[in-house]
């Protein structure tokens, strides 16, 4: 019968199948380990040299982190290890050897006592040293010394230090505010105060530690010390909209010294004089106008933007904070390098260069010409302390570094020449 031959024909290539197995599958089964083991040792190498890597941590906390990572994946591998021989072992063991059917087991005691216990301890080796970390740090966040506030906008950053006034000589004037890259003196036990009133974003800079929420409604508190000095790269880490692939922002860990440097020169009026309407350099130009609404100017008359959490939650009326923006590295929140030709493509192309953003064309509006687009370029690239912007400390870290050259330019108050004297 036609049925029977069929079936005789798949009982064949199932016994070839499995004198194939036999002889094959142990050297199958080995070569696929070594492939998996090698293909991560490689992969991880790779890893490695990225800046948002988590293997290469950079604080005590984020070391801490990865030694709890390297516990469980060590451990998995064990377990995969041992499952994969398991299973093999049995599939070539306990294969069927002829037509009877093998003798069938039920219930073993033994085999059910050593597959509770056996997890029970893996788990207790994983939640012991996390519970520990944990509580550790929980403690270190009691005793931070230095306290960050960041507002997650969409999509950029908005960063204030609640414990240095914008201006020396006025206690009102709020708190020093500045976007997308947040400045962290060395050694600082470091609180970040995460609040959002739009949607959840999460603040994570892979080096430094761990990610945390950041949730309308709470002040989520992240803590580490900086104990390398370098630049750390940071991205929203929890999808919040259309641009969230473009919300990332860096920390660089500098000197004391050249904290302080960076803190008088966020509280100057800029350094050089790019406003062709007026020589005075606390002014902003005329074309800055349609800008001054979202985006503030320490030092100048560009003061009048809503800044922390706004009344409109969906971050109309606010923009980043643009003191020294010459000096940071990229536009948008790392969409482009802060380059004159992107900051024109920037201003001439907005919702192309960064889809979803709320930031207007006012190029494609008609509002701003070409010759306005390219006074507002020269003036924006201007905005740079006297002595030039501090060269970045090393991306990832590097204990050789030296600090640099930034120069605090004297107030405009007393560098101008008194009429009368
Ligand atoms: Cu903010 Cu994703």
């Amino acid at each position: 019968m036609a049925g029977q031959e069929s079936v005789d024909s798949r009982v064949g290539t199932a016994s070839r199948l499995a004198r194939g197995m036999r002889r094959f599958g142990p050297l199958a089964a080995l070569a696929l380990v070594l492939t998996v083991v090698l293909a991560g040792c490689g992969g991880m190498q790779v890893v490695q040299d990225q800046p948002f890597s988590t293997l290469t941590p950079k604080t005590q906390k984020a070391n801490d982190i990865h030694g709890l990572y390297q516990i469980v994946f060590w451990a998995s591998l064990v377990v995969f290890i041992v499952v994969q021989f398991a299973i093999a072992y049995a599939v070539l063991k306990f294969r069927r050897r002829s037509d009877e059917r093998p003798a069938q087991i039920h219930g073993s005691r033994t085999a059910e006592m050593i597959w509770t216990i056996i997890p029970a301890v893996v788990l207790l080796i994983v939640f012991i040293p996390t519970a520990r970390t944990i509580y550790d740090h929980a403690a270190a966040e009691d005793t931070a010394d230095f306290e960050v506030d960041v507002y997650g906008k969409q999509w950029w950053w908005e960063v204030h230090y609640p414990d240095i006034p914008a201006n020396e000589a006025d206690a009102d004037a709020g708190p020093l505010v500045t976007a997308n890259e947040i400045m962290v003196p060395h050694g600082a036990n470091v609180v970040f105060n995460l609040r959002s009133n739009n949607v959840i974003h999460s603040f994570w800079v892979p080096q430094l530690s761990g990610k945390l929420d950041v949730m309308p409604g709470h002040n989520n508190r992240l803590q580490f010390t900086a104990d390398t000095i370098g630049e750390f790269y940071g991205e929203c880490a929890e999808f919040c909209g259309g641009a969230h692939a473009w919300m990332r922002f860096k920390v660089l860990v500098v000197p004391q010294e050249e904290f302080d440097a960076w803190v008088a020169a966020m509280r100057q009026p800029p350094a050089a004089d790019a406003n062709p309407d007026t020589p005075d350099v606390a002014e902003v130009p005329a074309s800055f106008a349609v800008c001054l609404v979202c985006h503030n100017i320490a030092g100048t008359n560009a003061t009048i933007a809503k800044t922390g959490l706004s009344a409109n939650p969906y971050s109309l009326g606010a923009g980043p904070d643009l003191t020294l923006l010459a000096c940071r590295d990229t536009i948008a929140a790392g969409v482009l390098e802060n380059t004159p030709q992107n900051m024109e493509q920037w201003l001439k192309h907005t919702d192309e260069v960064k889809d979803g953003v709320y930031m207007p064309n006012y190029y494609a509006q008609g509002q701003i010409d070409d010759a306005q687009v390219a006074e507002l370029v020269e003036y924006l690239m201007s905005l740079k302390p006297a002595g030039g912007c501090p060269e970045d400390p090393p991306v990832g870290g590097d204990p050789t570094y030296e600090t640099t050259n930034l120069v605090i330019n004297e107030p405009v108050s007393e560098a101008t020449p008194q009429a009368n004297e």
